[in-house]
Formats: structure tokens, C-alpha cells, sequence
């Protein structure tokens, strides 16, 4: 039930310190050390190449997984498209784990693959959902639930900071069992990060004022970010063309100049993520090749690399966990551009929840 709040969106974002909160409890052993199933850690510690397969919200979730496993653990990863890959199936490597991310568990384009990867190819397979008993889980050889709690609303929030949570510590728990040299805990930053979440959410006049400022009259917005930004800034895109109906765009910030500066025109609002700090300079470099051509930019980084002029400063967290508390201000701006705009927030025009058809 939404109780209070006036939409399901808003109660699932402000549920979202709570959930990563429990997230970390749930993957947390007798020895308070953080555990996955001895199974699935050996599925994975087997594999050569993890293979993940999602559709939307979720797979920009498992753009984020990649690098954890990469940088964390180091196994080689690719991510799909759910309904991409039934044609463009890639070479396989000897050993794959297929790990299918999906809220639901009833998405039909990642249920084909799953259905082909076990029947036709009998390859093992992980599903990673909010949904205990759903489809993907049951077909599955292992299941990593989610602990999100029911989400509603159809665009997706908590689901996604639940998947990259549980992405982080699957990846963290299987580097620790390779040995791998790891050299923070992520119990202790995944805490710090649930907290700073929770800044976010409180955060909603703030980020109202930004959503007024920027998307009052904007026909179209541009997100920009360079790596794990950029996964974010496909997210916020996402987010705020799916409720609020404005067209936007995340792309790579590098890109910018490969082609889509081209749409840049006066008053062309444009989000820039800045909480990478290899590439913090980059990122405020092409900040300032759109705003020459008259962008109406919002710079949005973190505590430690912040800098005159950036509209609004997410709290410092752990370089790879930004995801988790950056994506926040992008889906609370969402949400109220799409208030503002008189939009159903909680079900969109032409979407539907779980998607069942191919
Ligand atoms: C966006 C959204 C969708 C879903 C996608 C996959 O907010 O909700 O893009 O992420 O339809 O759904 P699941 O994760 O249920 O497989």
C-alpha cells in the first residue's frame, strides 16, 4: 500500500537506504562477513566469462555488474540485450554463467534467451530478481533475490539500486574466494552509501527546484557521464523519458563531439554526472563545449571533486558505488519534471510492469 505518498515511484525511492540496509543483513553471515550461496559462488569461480542478460532498467544495472566482476573479482564479463541476443549471439567462451538481471523474473525477451542457453545449449544459469518463485527463478539453476520489497510503480527504482547492490557483493564475495587483492570492505561502503542515499531522498526540494529550472519547457535533455557515470546517465534518461515523456539521451561523454553536439541549441539542458575522478576533468570539459553552444548545464558530482558552479553534490562514497546514490537525484528530478508536466507517474502511457511479449 502507498499509504501517504501520492505515488508508488516516491514511496519506492524514499524505501531505497532502507532496502540497500537490508540488502547488506540478507548477504551477511554468523561471522557478520558478507556471504552468496557456497553454489552459485562456485558457479561462478567455475565460469571463464560471465554472459548477462537483461532488458531496460536492468541492463544498465548489469553494465555496472560488469565492471565489479572485472575490477573486483576478474572475470571477464559481457552484457546483452535481452532481445538482442537471440540474433546476434556472441562466441561463446568454454565455461560461461549466464546471469539473467530482471525485477520481475517474467521478462519474455530474457526468458528466451534463458530457455535457449538451458535447453538448447545446457549451460548454467543465474537468475538475479525481486521476485522469489517468478519465471527466471524457477527456470534457473541458482536465484539471488533482490529484497526490494514489491515495486509498484511502473519505472523502475529501488529494483535498480537493489541489483547493483547485489551485483557488488557477488562480485566482491567471489573476488575474496579467488584471492584476489582487495583493498576496501564493502560491508562498511555499502553502509556509507545506504546514508548517503538517504541524503539523496531528503534532499526533494532541492532537487524539485532542479526539475523546475531545467525541464520546466525543455522539449528534450541530454545526459552525459564518462564510465560508471555514463551507465547512470543511460539510466536517467531512461527515467525521465518514461514518465515524464520528455526525449532524452544519456550517452558518453567522449561522444559528445562524435555527433549529438550537433542538437545542442540555447537553453538545451544537459546533466553531467562528475563523481569519477579519473575522468572528472574530462567530463567538465565537455561541460564547457556545450555550454559555449549555449547548454543550459547541470553539473551534478561528488563531495571531494566538487566545484564552483555544480548545481548539486551527491555525499562522497566509494568510487565503484557511486551508482547507488548518484542515480538518486536523476530519479527524484524525473519524477517531478514529470509532476510538473501533469504526467501519471505511476503508469506511464504504453508501458506495462512486467513485460510477457517478445
Ligand atoms: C524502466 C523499467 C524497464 C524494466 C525492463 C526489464 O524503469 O522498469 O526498463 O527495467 O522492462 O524488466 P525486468 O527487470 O522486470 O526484467
Amino acid at each position: 500500500e502507498k499509504g501517504t505518498y501520492p505515488h508508488y515511484m516516491l514511496k519506492e525511492m524514499d524505501e531505497q537506504p532502507a532496502v540497500v540496509r537490508k540488502i547488506i543483513q540478507a548477504y551477511s553471515n554468523a561471522e557478520d562477513e558478507l556471504t552468496i550461496d557456497d553454489n552459485i559462488l562456485e558457479a561462478i569461480k567455475e565460469a571463464d566469462r560471465l554472459y548477462i542478460i537483461a532488458a531496460g532498467t536492468s541492463y544498465h544495472a548489469g553494465l555496472i555488474g560488469k565492471q565489479y566482476f572485472e575490477k573486483i573479482a576478474g572475470i571477464p564479463v559481457e552484457v546483452h540485450i535481452s532481445s538482442e541476443f537471440g540474433y546476434n549471439m556472441p562466441l561463446l567462451s568454454e565455461k560461461p554463467l549466464f546471469i539473467f538481471i530482471s525485477q520481475s523474473g517474467e521478462t519474455a525477451d530474457s526468458r528466451q534467451v534463458l530457455v535457449r542457453v538451458k535447453e538448447e545449449l545446457g549451460f548454467p544459469a543465474l537468475t538475479i530478481t525481486n521476485v522469489p518463485g517468478s519465471t527466471l527463478s524457477r527456470e534457473a539453476d541458482y536465484t539471488l533475490l533482490l529484497h526490494a520489497g514489491p515495486e509498484i510503480a511502473v519505472a523502475s527504482t529501488k529494483a535498480y539500486v537493489a541489483q547493483v547492490a547485489v551485483l557488488s557483493i557477488a562480485a566482491y564475495v567471489a573476488g575474496k574466494a579467488k584471492g584476489k587483492e582487495i583493498d576496501f570492505d564493502l560491508k562498511t561502503e555499502l553502509a556509507i552509501a545506504a546514508n548517503g542515499i538517504q541524503t539523496m531522498v531528503d534532499s526533494k526540494e532541492e532537487l524539485e527546484q532542479i526539475a523546475e529550472d531545467y525541464l520546466k519547457i525543455a522539449r528534450n535533455a541530454f545526459f552525459i557521464g564518462r564510465n560508471l557515470d555514463f551507465y547512470v546517465s543511460s539510466e536517467g534518461a531512461l527515467k525521465l523519458k518514461e514518465i515524464s515523456y520528455i526525449q532524452a539521451e544519456g550517452f558518453a561523454g567522449g561522444e559528445l563531439k562524435h555527433g549529438t553536439i550537433a542538437l545542442i541549441e540555447e537553453g538545451t539542458p544537459v546533466f553531467a554526472l562528475a563523481t569519477q575522478e579519473q575522468v572528472s576533468l574530462n567530463i567538465r570539459g565537455n561541460v564547457k563545449e556545450v555550454v559555449a553552444r549555449g547548454a543550459n548545464a547541470c553539473i551534478i558530482s561528488m563531495e571531494g571533486l566538487e566545484e564552483e558552479g555544480d548545481r548539486f553534490v551527491i555525499p562522497k562514497v566509494h568510487q565503484l558505488l557511486t551508482p547507488l546514490v548518484s542515480v538518486v537525484p536523476l530519479q527524484l528530478i524525473s519524477y517531478y519534471a514529470a509532476l510538473h508536466r501533469r504526467c501519471d507517474v505511476d503508469k506511464p502511457r504504453n508501458l506495462a510492469k512486467s513485460v510477457t511479449v517478445e
